[in-house]
């Protein structure tokens, strides 16, 4: 049996001091705080999380992930063409489950293989290094442990001439559009003239295939919000009853966006020890919990222009329901 080595392939930097940057919750306080209520989405992913997102990811109401994933098989190849050889980086790359299908992609057009994986979780970006390294024989990784910014800004000197940071999923739809601006200022940062930026961006569409992709018929999408507050629970000390709250997504068609809450279906009071805070809820009070923006293809590649990105090539699935967008910066 051939032993693989991966060892010397595998370069990870730990960038988060967990402690520090996570633990202060200064911003559940703040978003309690306001009226109407607030959480950030961040902290829907601890681990359980993680594992309920994987699962919504896979249901049949939640077309995002498998139109995507048909996307990049019939184009991935397209798309290394465009950019030649170059670095590969990904923004969230979880369980770098698309990532497969650019990296089958670079491989089949003779491209070395580099790929830098940035996640927040250095237990599911090292596994799936790990796994990725066995099945690559090739690849080498240099992954960071970061959140998007600190990663973005410790983005290594490059070996192949050129990046892509890539960003899919429709991850952007989650960001207010004060924090989009945030975001590209520092995409745009880190890539020089010439780079890539690829983009997986969720389209707008009929508001009932909306509404169900967030109202699935098998609650999974209700426990992963229900999660948030057990997560709080455990990190604050909280005693949130997750049994009071009620998982509620509409789409606001004039915002272009699914938003999620959390109801709470009687009054009552909760504490989160650790925070020294106590917040009340009204029968029937919301805390909002997620944004998730539906995008117009066109509007996006004006805005993406007035970031410096040019938008060099297009890719969409039969119904227009998803799309990719390869970017060069000029
Ligand atoms: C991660 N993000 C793009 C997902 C979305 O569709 O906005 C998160 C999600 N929330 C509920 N279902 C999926």
């Amino acid at each position: 049996m051939a032993i693989i080595q991966t060892k010397e392939r595998l370069h990870i930097e730990y960038l988060l001091n967990p402690k520090a940057d996570t633990d202060d919750g200064r911003d559940v306080i703040m978003g309690l705080s306001q009226t109407p209520k607030t959480l950030p989405f961040w902290y829907f992913y601890d681990q359980k999380g993680s594992q309920l997102f994987e699962q919504i990811c896979t249901l049949p109401e939640y077309y995002p992930t498998r139109t995507e994933t048909v996307i990049l098989q019939a184009y991935a190849k397209e798309i290394g063409r465009i950019t030649g050889a170059c670095e590969l980086v990904e923004l969230g790359s979880g369980s770098s489950t698309k990532t497969r299908l650019l990296l089958d992609a670079y491989q089949e057009l003779g491209y070395p293989l580099r790929y830098v994986p940035i996640d927040v979780s250095s237990s599911i970006l090292e596994a799936s290094a790990q796994q990725l390294l066995i099945d690559y024989p090739e690849l080498k990784v240099n992954g960071l442990v970061a959140t998007y910014q600190l990663g973005l800004n410790q983005l290594t000197p490059k070996i192949l001439p050129g990046i892509m940071i890539f960003f899919l999923g429709s991850s952007l739809g989650n960001f207010t559009q004060e924090k989009s601006d945030r975001f590209f200022a520092q995409i745009t940062t880190a890539l020089t003239s010439g780079d890539y930026f690829l983009l997986g961006i969720d389209l707008q569409k009929s508001p009932a295939i909306l509404a169900a992709a967030y109202n699935d018929s098998q609650g999974i999408t209700a426990a992963f919000n229900l999660n948030l507050l057990a997560h709080l629970n455990w990190r604050f000390r909280g005693n949130f009853d997750l049994s009071l709250f009620e998982h509620q997504a509409k789409y606001n068609q004039i915002a272009g966006q699914i938003e999620m809450y959390l109801a709470a279906k009687k009054s009552h009071s909760v504490h989160l020890e650790k925070l020294d805070f106590t917040v009340n809820f009204e029968a029937g009070e919301t805390i909002l919990t997620e944004i998730s923006r539906k995008f117009n293809l066109q509007q996006m590649e004006q805005y993406l222009e007035t970031k410096g990105l040019k938008v060099r090539q297009l890719f969409t699935d039969s119904q227009q329901w998803f799309a990719l967008l390869l970017c060069e910066l000029i």
